[in-house]
Formats: C-alpha cells, sequence, structure tokens
C-alpha cells in the first residue's frame, strides 16, 4: 500500500501520491530520470530544498511553476537536485589505461595520415572527464592541436557545462591528477585554484546536449565516454541510449560506461565487452537499431 503524503514529523511540505507522480513523470519525460517510490524520500528532501529557495509554501505551487512557460531553468534545477555531478580527473583510470593502448596508437597514425580523429565525453559534468582525455592525446601526441583531432564534451545542464568549459579547479579537485599533467597543463590562477590551459582547452568543443532527445550529431566516434549518467534512467531509456551510440561509433571503437551500468537490449549484439564496463562495437556493418 502505497502512502498518499510524506510529510516527516517537524517537516514543512506535504508531498501527495499525485505530486510524487508528476514529478516523476516530468523527470522521466524530460531528463529520462527513472524515479520508482523507493526515491520518494530522495526527492521530497532534495525538492524541499528547492521550495525553500523559491519561498514556496508547497508541491503543488511547485508544480504550477514547472507547468509555466520558461520553467526551463527550474526545471534545470530540479535535475541538478535530483541527480549529482560528482566526477574527477582520471576516474576509473582503466578505462584511460585501455585508451591510451587501445584508441590512441590507430586514432593518432590515421590524423596523421589526415584523417578525421573524434572522442565523445557525454555528460562530462564539471569537465574532468573530457579534460583526463585531453591530458591522455597530448601526453602521446603533443602536437595534437595541428591536426584534425577533437574531444566533444557535453551535458544537459548548462550550470555545470560553464564550470568544465571555465576549465578552473580548487585544490581539492586537482588533488586526483598526477603531478606532472598538473605541472604541464594547468596554471596557478588566483588562490588556491588551478586552471587548465588553452592548449588543453583547445582540442575540446563544449556543447549542451540532453541524451534522451535529439543529438544534433553524427560521430563516428573512435571512442565514447558516458559515464555515471545512464545510472539514473529507467531500464528501457537506458537500451535506447545504448543502441544510439552504436550508428555513431565507428566499427571497432570503444565505448566507455559508469561501474554500475550494463549494456542490455538490442545493443548487446553490437557491443562486445572490451574490459571492464567498456565495450567495442563489432567490426561488421549491420546495426540492429
Ligand atoms: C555523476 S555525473 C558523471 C560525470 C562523468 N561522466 C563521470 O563519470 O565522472 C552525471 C552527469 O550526467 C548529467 N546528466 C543527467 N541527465 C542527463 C541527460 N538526460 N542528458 C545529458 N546529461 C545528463 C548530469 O548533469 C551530470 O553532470
Amino acid at each position: 500500500m502505497t502512502m498518499a503524503t510524506t510529510r516527516p514529523p517537524g517537516e514543512e511540505f506535504m508531498l501527495k501520491d499525485s505530486e510524487f507522480a508528476a514529478i516523476a513523470d516530468l523527470a522521466r519525460r524530460n531528463f529520462g530520470l527513472d524515479l520508482q517510490p523507493a526515491k520518494r524520500p530522495l526527492v521530497y528532501s532534495r525538492l524541499s530544498r528547492r521550495l525553500r529557495a523559491l519561498k514556496l509554501g508547497s508541491f503543488s505551487q511547485y508544480l504550477s511553476l514547472l507547468d509555466k512557460p520558461g520553467s526551463e531553468v527550474e526545471q534545470m534545477e530540479m535535475l541538478s537536485a535530483l541527480t549529482t555531478n560528482v566526477t574527477h580527473f582520471f576516474r576509473e583510470d582503466h578505462h584511460f589505461e585501455q585508451f591510451r593502448k587501445e584508441v590512441l596508437p590507430n586514432a593518432i597514425a590515421r590524423a596523421k595520415q589526415g584523417g578525421r580523429v573524434r572522442f565523445w565525453s557525454a555528460g562530462c559534468s564539471a569537465g574532468q572527464e573530457p579534460y583526463s582525455i585531453a591530458f591522455s592525446l597530448l601526453d602521446a601526441m603533443p602536437d595534437a592541436a595541428d591536426y584534425d583531432i577533437k574531444i566533444l564534451a557535453t551535458d544537459v545542464d548548462p550550470t555545470i557545462l560553464a564550470r568544465a568549459r571555465q576549465g578552473d579547479y580548487g585544490e581539492d579537485e586537482i588533488q586526483s591528477l598526477k603531478d606532472r599533467f598538473r605541472k604541464q597543463y594547468t596554471c596557478r590562477a588566483t588562490g588556491e585554484r588551478y586552471a587548465i590551459s588553452g592548449a588543453v582547452k583547445e582540442l575540446i568543443s563544449f556543447a549542451e546536449l540532453n541524451l534522451v532527445r535529439e543529438w544534433p550529431i553524427s560521430g563516428p566516434f573512435q571512442a565514447i565516454f558516458c559515464r555515471n549518467v545512464a545510472i539514473y534512467f529507467g531500464k528501457d531509456t537506458q537500451m535506447q541510449l545504448w543502441s544510439r551510440f552504436v550508428p555513431v561509433l565507428e566499427p571497432g571503437a570503444l565505448l566507455f560506461i559508469g561501474h554500475s551500468e550494463r549494456i542490455t537490449g538490442p545493443a548487446s549484439s553490437d557491443l562486445q565487452s572490451a574490459g571492464i564496463t567498456s565495450y567495442r562495437r563489432s567490426s561488421t556493418k549491420q546495426v540492429t537499431r
């Protein structure tokens, strides 16, 4: 039996079943989020903060606000409240190890012969993932900027994307970066902050992109990193996402996903396991959609 309301003792708001269902529906339609009933306490506590910040008295008022034209900014605030932007440099380093060994040698050879090379960090958060790709690339090819090599870095959240584009990190955030990368590719900005150098930024194109909407991109990519994003999506949305990656991956290219994510659905026949949560698009031309 479901509770009709959620109002912990001492809390000021009431979350009705119908209001929780409306929030879950909006989050699913707009961002692919899967808010099962078990997430109700999380939704209550995270969105109560939004109600307080907006000086609203009820979830019903909050839903009316989300329904108004021009509510995109608050919808994004809602997404930020319900998900996390946690990331760090060289997160799950084994992926970068595989990228260095299995992707970069061919990519560099192709670029040197005048070919086009593209990598994609999908759901890049504050930028540590695409910058880690760029550091790995520059380590193997210091003159990468002279060739047709680009890293596309996208996220649905314009605020976090602005941080990524800025490339300015605090001492705590820069800690996961090896000393030699820190020395070579960052400089001390104001106070205890570090700024990513222009030579690194030059390799990256940042763009806003919602993974559950249209993608104005065609690839092909030689590697895609989409890690710790699909974890928020429902099973069907995840399966659709994996299937949409297949045609934009070059045959033989690698897809890296988060440590608790798995490829499911029709894409499983096109994406073969190639390591710890890494998958290789099969070389055959046939693609299951
Ligand atoms: C936990 S971070 C992962 C960052 C990085 N990929 C990593 O693994 O370190 C999740 C990111 O996914 C983004 N995100 C959530 N839903 C999204 C969607 N529908 N389309 C694109 N990005 C989304 C969030 O804004 C957030 O920045």
